[in-house]
């Protein structure tokens, strides 16, 4: 019976652990986690959502402060159209959290960064063309280009000493969003290294519309390696989604995938960004307690527990400290529903948010509680302590145990 170590990721010159730890933003796939995978031989991501507040919380560095004290005149004002990343801050704060990841790496394994796109921050092209040149400039091993991608951010790099150095991929859910990255970025004779292929059932934001029960991962796997095949391109294939145990993984692998990105699992571990009082109600989550819905401000479906405090709050919004989902000309779409409903309830204190959440707050403050559908499982991988709470796993457990499973059997944690 194979198990996922009877299998290897060649990725260039190296050859690597099959498993890779996916970008979990807001710091919740954090360094530490990261640098665990790397570690043991395959690919840890760090992600690069909302990184200056990252790094203030990281490295005691001042950014956000800054930027507030900057735009405090405008708090009041619902037009946002001012608020602006200081580039030069932006590319200090990305390097930072780089730089000090790659300088703790060990092993054999490498570190990848997740830029998620859809974090527009009033300037999409500036500010991503700055993530992407700071994370090289920090000396990362891969860019994974998630959620909105931009047909064109590749040539946004294109003269950087790194360009064909630096591992680049892509996440998609679809053929159609694979063959028109391909198109785009054919110009640039730089074909992605490797290609994640999201399913519905991952963590976070879906590439799919509120019909995402009827996809179907292996499906739209095997279309994707039809189509490489056909078209003599010689890609590595990562599934992501409901990956749950080793065997999982390995019926993947030996479909011809070459390696599988994994989160919901490494979500309560030690090395993991959440809070563990949050860690616990991944744990305690049932399967009607987990919901898709359209709250985030990106537009895209998000998977997140039903009870997460971001849902339905009416804070303000805090775009002059964060302000990273703003658009070209300074809108959100939860600037609009929260005005809305200030108009609509003048004099009421606390107002509430039900169609759009403040993404940026909340994901900061660990109070939208994202997570992949099998999360209800998570209790299955762990004891439960006298108290009614569950024992908080390793990192490097939950690895192993993907590496070496098999028959969809999960070790848990020792008595
Ligand atoms: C808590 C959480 C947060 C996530 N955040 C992001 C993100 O910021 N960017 C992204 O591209 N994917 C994100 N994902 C998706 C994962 O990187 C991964 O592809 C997916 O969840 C894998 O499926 P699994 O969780 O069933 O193993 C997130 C997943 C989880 C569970």
């Amino acid at each position: 019976m194979k198990k996922v170590d009877d299998f290897r990721l060649r990725l260039g010159k190296k050859e690597l652990v099959p498993i890779m730890t996916g970008g979990m933003g807001v710091d919740i796939s954090t360094a530490e986690l990261s640098l665990v995978a790397a570690r043991l031989g395959g690919i840890g991501h760090i992600s690069d959502a909302m990184v200056p507040t990252v790094s203030d919380r990281r490295f005691k560095t001042g950014f956000v402060k800054e930027k507030q004290k900057k735009y405090k005149y405008n708090v009041a004002n619902r037009d946002k159209s001012v608020v602006q990343f200081d580039l030069v801050r932006l590319a200090e704060a990305t390097k930072l959290h780089v730089g000090r990841t790659m300088e703790a790496k060990q092993g054999d394994g490498l570190i990848f960064i997740n830029t998620m796109e859809k974090l527009t921050m009033g300037s999409p092209r500036d500010t991503l063309r700055v993530r992407l040149t700071s994370a090289m400039d920090g000396g990362i091993d891969g860019i994974t280009l998630s959620a909105g991608l931009h047909l064109g951010s590749l040539a946004l790099v294109e003269d950087h000493p790194r360009f064909r150095d630096v591992k680049f991929g892509i996440i998609v859910s679809s053929l159609r969003a694979l063959t028109l990255f391909l198109r785009k970025s054919a110009r640039l004779n730089r074909l992605p290294d490797y290609i994640i292929v999201e399913g519905p059932l991952a963590g976070g934001h879906l590439g799919f519309g509120m019909d995402w029960a009827q996809y179907d991962l292996k499906t739209i796997v095997n279309e994707i390696h039809q189509f490489l095949k056909q078209e003599n391109l010689n890609i590595p294939l990562i599934p992501a989604g409901g990956i749950f145990t080793g065997s999982d993984a390995v019926e993947f692998l030996e479909a011809g995938a070459a390696a599988v990105q994994v989160a919901t699992r490494f979500t309560v571990t030690k090395e993991c960004g959440l809070p563990t009082k949050v860690k616990q109600e991944y744990f305690k989550a049932n399967e009607k307690d987990i919901e898709v819905n359209l709250i985030s401000p990106t537009g895209y479906p998000m998977r997140m527990l039903k009870n997460s405090p971001a849902i339905g709050a009416g804070i303000r919004p805090n775009c002059e400290a964060y302000g990273y989902l703003l658009d070209s000309t300074g809108n959100c779409a939860y600037i609009e529903a929260y005005n809305r409903e200030l108009d609509k309830h003048p004099d009421e204190e606390n107002i509430s948010v039900m169609d759009k959440t403040c993404l940026c707050t909340h994901m900061r403050n660990f109070d939208c509680w994202t997570c992949g559908h099998y999360t209800y499982r998570l209790k299955d991988t762990s004891r439960k302590l006298p108290d009614g709470s569950y024992r908080i796993l390793n990192a490097e457990d939950v690895f192993k145990d993907y590496l070496y499973s098999t028959e969809h059997r999960i070790a848990l944690p020792a008595a």
